[in-house]
């Protein structure tokens, strides 16, 4: 009875089990590998259909021969004692020679796709992108175009983006599941990939233009799972715009609550970090670059939407949003009190760098 019960809830949660492994593949997500746009994405899923039909293919074959043999040659009462044998050597050779032909045959476009993925095709257009990881946001530069930004970047839809990437300090992964696999970010070291965005929506069932999402995936510390990024593509004419702006110099403060806000970020100590463009008070690269953050959507590194009430709660105390930031162990305003932001300083903060458009 107790064996019976035991063995029905076993059943009902491997069933469930699967079910949930399943729906994980849905192409919705806006992180799944299943929705595959653009060359090096699409290879990849096609190698791993390959893998797939074959190891299934395998597992039926073993397992149907396994079972057969389990069934056909149980023990019945009354049957003599199985006769002790030793090698088979057609057997022995048969499922030798087997696996190796089936790992020579994944091998070939394994090593081809390894290949493909490293670095866009010579003699076609190129944009270069460089990545530099940090603990526990992203740093984008331009080098052809002279401009660097953070967290969120723009490519051209169409075009063979090329990523030449390092860290600042542990070990990284650059992931942005539609558009590429993997590649790990390492310090002291040069990784490359490349990939090309084939369409600009990254969810055309929604009305608006979605962006793809990124996200580090490679532990890197106790916000890794917060480091994430995203990547806007672009029309050219889009893309051209983007750039020529996100060149210029950072927007001056107007009203009396953003020039309050601009002398704070002097003051509080904010440019120990952030660099704004055209700001020469504002030079230093330890945290993201934040001239045009205005125009950013998201804020902490991919984490939430861009708009006063997140931006307040996060300068209020980044542990709320995200444990263990440098910004929140290190930032005076933090760790002194008699530098903390009082509530007016948090609106006429936000006020300033919501104004950075
Ligand atoms: Cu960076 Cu995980």
């Amino acid at each position: 009875m107790i064996n019976n019960r035991l063995r029905t809830i076993v059943w009902a949660l491997a069933s469930l089990l699967l079910v949930s492994a399943f729906v994980a593949c849905t192409p919705e997500h806006p992180q799944s590998t299943f929705d595959s746009h653009g060359p090096v994405a699409e290879a990849q899923m096609g190698l791993f259909n390959l893998l797939t039909w074959i190891v299934s293919v395998v597992f039926v074959l073993v397992t149907g021969g396994l079972l057969y043999t389990v069934f056909k040659f149980r023990a019945r009462p009354g049957a003599p004692p199985p006769q002790d044998i030793h090698g088979n050597t057609k057997l022995e050779i048969a499922w030798t020679v087997i696996p190796v032909i089936l790992l020579a045959a994944v091998a070939v476009p394994t090593v081809q796709n390894q290949f493909y993925i490293a670095a866009p095709p010579e003699g076609e257009d190129k944009l270069v992108v460089n990545v530099v990881a940090h603990q526990w946001w992203w740093e984008f530069d331009y080098p052809d175009l002279g401009l660097s930004t953070a967290n969120e970047f723009h490519v051209p839809v169409g075009t063979n983006i090329e990523f030449n990437m390092t860290s600042e300090d542990v070990l990284h992964s650059f992931w942005v599941p539609k558009l590429a696999g993997k590649m790990d970010i390492i310090p002291g070291k040069n990784t490359t990939m490349w990939f090309k965005a084939d369409t600009t929506d990254a969810d055309p069932s929604t009305p608006e233009k979605d962006s793809f999402y990124g996200q580090c995936a490679e532990f890197c510390g106790v916000a890794h799972s917060w480091m994430r990024f995203r990547v806007h593509v672009d029309e050219q004419d889009e893309f051209d715009a983007w750039v020529e702006h996100e060149k210029s110099n950072a927007k001056d403060p107007e009203t009396d609550l953003e020039k309050e806000g601009y002398q704070l970020f002097l003051t509080k100590g904010c440019v120990a970090c952030h660099a704004i463009q055209g700001r020469p008070d504002a030079v230093a690269l330890r945290g993201p670059n934040l001239t045009h953050f205005g125009n950013r959507s998201t804020l902490a590194a991919g984490i939430k939407e861009n708009n006063n009430e997140n931006l307040k709660v996060w300068l209020k105390n980044p542990d709320d949003l995200k444990g263990g930031t440098i910004m929140a162990n290190e930032a005076a305003v933090y760790i002194n009190p008699d530098l903390a932001l009082s509530n007016s300083d948090l609106d006429a903060l936000v006020a300033y760098l919501r104004g950075l458009k």
